[in-house]
């Protein structure tokens, strides 16, 4: 991947949380680029450093080392200011809580980041969104007046507002029924596909990633698989393994270093090529 095609690239991403004795590695040097206009999901166990990437990868939270780059800048080098300039224009996040203002209506969740900019709405952007989300009657709605389902989609139609040219969504259909969650997918494939868009996003769902042109999986803040063409078979079967690994690494006497993460990667890999 050159540099102009690349959407987001971290390098050596380091964070983490705490020091001395409760220290925790939430990322363990993460090396990894983002294609413009692909949409990757983010696989992996509870707790093994998904959120954090995807934080510190929006600004929304600072890395302990490494370097973040961005449209030729470093995310690491800004200062409060400048992030938050940049996510208000550049960067769309899509949270599993919906994280919607209660006491405003649907239209003015999703007119928020341009309120908050004071910045005029593109109105046929507005329109679009709306109706290609089926909101049109929502509008008026505050969020406990809508389901989960609806309060995804005001959330996507909010973060997508400003046109960001980059997307995080952490597991975005989470909380979200079978119907909903396929209607949230499709509407993101299809951002990326018509609108050129890119999004990363966290799932634990092997369906949900099978949308994505790619797929990463996660372990104890690595990487330990990249999987192009995601199926959701492929992806259950991946992270069975990463379970298994990590099982079998737990169990191992001290003394017998266990697989390191990037050989069980290159293994998978390499089954992957005769399963297909
Ligand atoms: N604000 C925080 N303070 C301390 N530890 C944290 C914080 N956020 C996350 N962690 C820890 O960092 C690790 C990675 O967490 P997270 O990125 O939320 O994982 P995931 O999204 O994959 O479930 C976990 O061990 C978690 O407990
Ligand atoms: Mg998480």
């Amino acid at each position: 991947m050159n540099e102009s095609n690349t959407a987001i690239q971290a390098v050596g991403l380091v964070k983490d949380y705490g020091s001395g004795d409760g220290v925790v590695h939430a990322l363990r040097g993460v090396d990894v680029a983002f294609a413009k206009g692909e949409f990757t999901a983010i696989m992996g166990p509870s707790g093994s450093g998904k959120s954090t990437l995807m934080h510190t990868l929006a600004g929304l939270d600072r890395a302990t080392s490494g370097r973040i780059l961005f449209e030729g800048d470093d995310l690491t080098r800004m200062n409060d200011r400048q992030l938050t300039l940049l996510r208000r224009g550049k960067i769309g996040f899509i949270f599993q809580s919906f994280n919607l203002l209660p006491m405003f209506t649907a239209e003015a969740n999703i007119l928020m980041p341009l309120t908050l900019a004071g910045a005029k709405a593109d109105r046929a952007w507005f329109d679009l969104l709306v109706d290609t989300l089926g909101l049109r009657r929502r509008l008026g709605h505050r969020p406990a007046e809508m389901s989960g389902g609806q309060q995804q989609r005001v959330a996507i139609a909010r973060a997508l507002i400003t046109k960001p040219s980059l997307v995080f969504a952490d597991e975005p259909t989470g909380n979200l029924d079978s119907v909903s969650s396929a209607e949230t997918l499709a509407f993101l494939k299809r951002s990326v596909d018509e609108l050129g868009q890119t999004i990363i996003m966290v799932t634990h769902d092997a369906v949900a990633a099978s949308y994505a042109d790619r797929a990463i999986v996660f372990a104890d803040g690595r990487i330990v698989a990249d999987e192009p063409h995601p199926t959701a078979d492929r992806m259950n079967l991946l992270l069975m393994e990463e379970r298994r690994a990590a099982l079998a690494a737990e169990s191992l006497p001290a003394s017998i270093e266990p697989p390191t993460p990037p050989k069980r990667a290159r293994a998978a890999h390499a089954a992957a090529r005769h399963t297909r």
